[in-house]
């Protein structure tokens, strides 16, 4: 096989992880030739897993010639930086969540996307987590009728004092874990969003960047989504709550159980009563519910290496757009700021 020859920039928990000992499991498609961190410990550690050159600026990375696929996993702050001076040294570009910070950066890097010789990728990687994938089955088969609302959370109690708490590295928790649920709802609302709401906290973390994002987005075919991602919250709720016309879904411990009307009992047709009923709330009827598990497993997340291959050598489509990648960086700002920026 034609390998992607790759160079890791940032060799920390994504940069060593992801990227080191889940990439080079993908050797059939990936040769990992080079790559470059700040501090000694990582480079040494990355060289042992890959046996790859190792350098200690992004400069001598970029200068490498034979790195023709970059992988952009360090601060978040300085990924816009990063990423468009990749894209100008004529490199495909695999560019980590956040992409960069704000919606003004995201579209200057869609520019930039658009003159270079590379390809650009953005690193939504929870696409292919299974729970997602499956939803979007369940709502695609019709059996909860019309979706009127989604909540979707992600929940934890952490006192988390890392650079990721730092509002001048990029930190904070909309930048962190806001792409993958953002981009989760953009693709679940199936409509542009008309409007939304933010709140974002500090609870646990110390630093100064937020670890508690609640936002409300509301799409033009009406439906609702919640977002919360919980820092500072003890208990574990379900994943993802979904109201639909017909019935609801939730999705904890990796299955998703459901509660539906059954499709092959139609309702007999009713009219409001106008005059008082006595001691109920309407006629009463037995509703044909039918309660189904389905079990909806992780999925696998480095899937998307799989597609950046293809990409690269089959000329295939890159399930996420760069369009789709700017639109989240456009709701980050708008929770940011409160204002959702018009579209450019
Ligand atoms: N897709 C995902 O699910 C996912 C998961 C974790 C992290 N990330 C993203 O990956 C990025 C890195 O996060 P992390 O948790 O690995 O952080 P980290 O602190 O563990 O690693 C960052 C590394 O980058 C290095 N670095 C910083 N600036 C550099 C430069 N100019 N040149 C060379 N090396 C440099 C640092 O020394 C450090 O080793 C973040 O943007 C984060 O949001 C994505």
């Amino acid at each position: 096989m034609n390998k992607v020859k790759v160079g890791v920039a940032g060799l920390g928990r994504q940069g060593y992880g992801m990227h080191g000992t889940g990439l080079v499991k993908l050797n059939d498609e990936f040769q990992i030739v080079a790559a470059c961190d700040l501090i000694e410990e990582r480079r040494k550690r990355y060289q042992e897993l890959t046996g790859c050159r190792v350098y200690e600026s992004f400069e001598k990375l970029l200068a490498d010639d034979e790195v023709e696929l970059i992988i952009i996993a360090t601060y978040s702050k300085d990924h816009c930086d990063h990423i468009i001076r990749a894209l100008g040294a004529g490199k495909n570009v695999y560019g980590e969540k956040p992409f960069c910070l704000n919606y003004e950066e995201a579209c200057r890097i869609r520019d930039a996307a658009k003159t270079a010789s590379g390809k650009l990728f953005i690193g939504q990687n929870r696409r292919f987590e299974g729970d997602f994938i499956k939803l979007r089955e369940i709502m695609d088969s019709g059996v909860l009728g019309e979706i009127y609302e989604i909540q979707h959370s992600v929940f934890h109690y952490n006192r988390r004092d890392d650079w990721q708490t730092l509002q001048d590295m990029g930190g904070g928790q909309l930048y962190n874990w806001g792409p993958h649920l953002i981009d989760h709802a953009l693709q679940l609302m199936d409509a542009p969003v008309v409007s939304m709401t933010s709140c974002l906290r500090q609870i646990a973390a110390v630093g100064d960047a937020e670890d508690h994002v609640d936002i409300g987005l509301t799409g033009a075919n009406g439906r609702s989504i919640r977002l919360e991602i919980g820092g500072g919250v003890a208990m574990q709720f379900p994943k993802y709550i979904v109201y639909g016309t017909k019935g609801t879904a939730i999705y904890q411990d990796e299955h998703f159980t459901l509660k539906y009307l059954d499709p092959q009992k139609p309702l007999e047709p009713r009219v409001a009563i106008r005059e008082s009923v006595m001691d109920t709330f309407g006629t009463e009827e037995d509703l044909p519910f039918i309660q189904e598990t389905i079990h909806a497993p992780m999925g696998d997340l480095m899937e998307i290496m799989h597609c950046v291959y293809r990409s690269l050598r089959q000329g295939e489509a890159f399930p996420v757009s760069i369009d789709e990648a700017v639109e989240v960086m456009r709701i980050i700002t708008g929770a940011k700021t409160g204002v959702l920026p018009q579209k450019q």
